[in-house]
């Protein structure tokens, strides 16, 4: 196995505590980082740094660990640019739109959703993604959400059935049957294709009751748990999510303390996603409270066609530095060490010994400039230790 050391880094952030300065971010200052094959080998003063099968030089510039973008739904069809405006006019967001791209998506071929899903993982991985999850949940039927797995399991692991987006058309009225089928033939089917269940649980969308149906259901078929909750008002999806152990409960824009007692006294991560209050023009979530009472904060994209098309984790810590007052630091491990505790991953996240060799390397002295510097392209180079079926991101520095 060759290895490979990235030497001359100027602030190398490995989210492991017993690293560097020993603070969460374990942060090392001139270092160097040795890669052995996949694996983090050795991370230490540049000074020290053994040699190496091969060098990649940073040239004194920042590595963080690579994002770890937990929450998404990048396989759809067309687009939704007309609804952004209205909103920006005054229009409140309320989900209706995912009807359009539901049809939208029926109606384009396996091939169209591939290109359109492969496009968009390039463009997280260029900036700085290295593990993504993604969501089916725009087609609705037995046969659509398989070929919404089937697109989603060529570029990632973390793949994510959401047949329980919303009630489809055709089943208006008749949502107990569409329950019916979400728990027997649809989930039967999906269930070898994913490694999570997720329910859209909210105004407009799924019951708490739904919810628990659907998701204990999925249990039973070896899934693991997540739940979106509280994007569009208060409900009590936020304690079904501790309930059953969820791995995160996603949006949380509408949250009471009770919400944040349960889930401090939980293993339940709260993931944040600053992109669809930013593009539907709702209020921010209270991270500060979610963080200053001891809850695990995660941040990712929701990258979607409705709610937050967005492609970059670095405008993501942007927003969340600038709206919800969260420092640098906390958005910086809440897109990485935080993502991965989202998706129940020890192995991705930070750059510990043993961690997956996946990082970035930033055109910058510092990991700030990702929210110092919105809008630029921060992101220098991405290194992902696997290639995935011809999916390219390990760019030359
Ligand atoms: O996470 N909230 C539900 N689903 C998406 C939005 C879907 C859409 O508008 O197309 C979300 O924001
Ligand atoms: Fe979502």
């Amino acid at each position: 196995m060759k290895t490979r050391v990235v030497s001359n880094i100027s602030e190398l952030t490995t989210n492991d505590p017993t690293l560097g300065d020993e603070s969460s971010l374990g942060r090392l200052f001139d270092a160097a980082l040795v890669l052995d094959g996949e694996r983090v080998l050795w991370v230490g003063p540049n000074s020290e740094a053994p040699d190496a099968d091969e060098a990649i030089d940073a040239r004194h510039r920042a590595v963080i660990p690579g994002f770890v973008d937990s929450h998404t739904h990048l396989v759809f069809a067309g687009e939704r640019s007309d609804e952004f405006e209205a909103r920006m006019a005054g229009v409140h967001y309320d989900g209706g739109g995912i009807f359009r791209t539901v049809a939208a998506s029926r109606a384009a071929s396996r091939d169209e959703l591939r290109q359109g899903t492969k496009k968009r993982v390039a463009e997280l991985f260029a900036g700085g993604v290295t593990t993504v999850e993604i969501k089916s949940g725009y087609e609705l039927t037995t046969e659509g959400e398989i070929r919404e797995l089937e697109v989603a399991r060529e570029f990632s692991d973390e793949v994510t059935w959401l047949g329980a987006h919303v009630v489809p058309p055709e089943f208006k009225n008749n949502r107990e049957g569409y329950v019916e089928l979400l728990c027997s033939t649809m989930l039967d089917s999906c269930a070898p294709l994913a490694r999570w269940a997720d329910v859209f649980c909210d105004r407009g969308a799924f019951s708490v009751e739904e919810a628990r149906e659907v998701l204990e259901r999925a249990r039973t078929k070896g899934l693991a748990l997540r739940l979106h909750a509280n994007q569009l008002a208060h409900s009590g999806a936020v304690a079904l999510a501790v309930e059953l152990d969820a791995a995160s409960v996603d949006h949380c824009t509408f949250l009471e303390d009770s919400d944040i007692d349960l889930l401090s006294a939980s293993a339940t991560v709260a993931t944040l996603l600053p992109g669809a209050e930013f593009s539907t023009r709702s209020s921010y979530p209270s991270a500060r409270r979610l963080i200053d009472a001891g809850v695990t904060v995660a941040l990712a994209t929701d990258c979607n066609p409705g709610s937050s098309y967005i492609t970059s984790m670095a405008f993501i810590i942007a927003l969340a530095v600038r709206e919800m007052a969260m420092s640098v630091d906390e958005a910086l491990f809440a897109s990485t060490k935080g993502g991965a505790l989202a998706l129940r991953r020890g192995d991705v996240g930070h750059l510990g010994i043993g961690a997956r060799a996946d990082f970035a390397v930033l055109d910058a002295p510092r990991a700030a400039h990702l929210a110092y510097r919105p809008g630029g392209n921060v992101v220098a180079a991405t290194y992902r230790s696997t290639l995935r079926r011809g999916v390219v991101v390990d760019q030359a520095v």
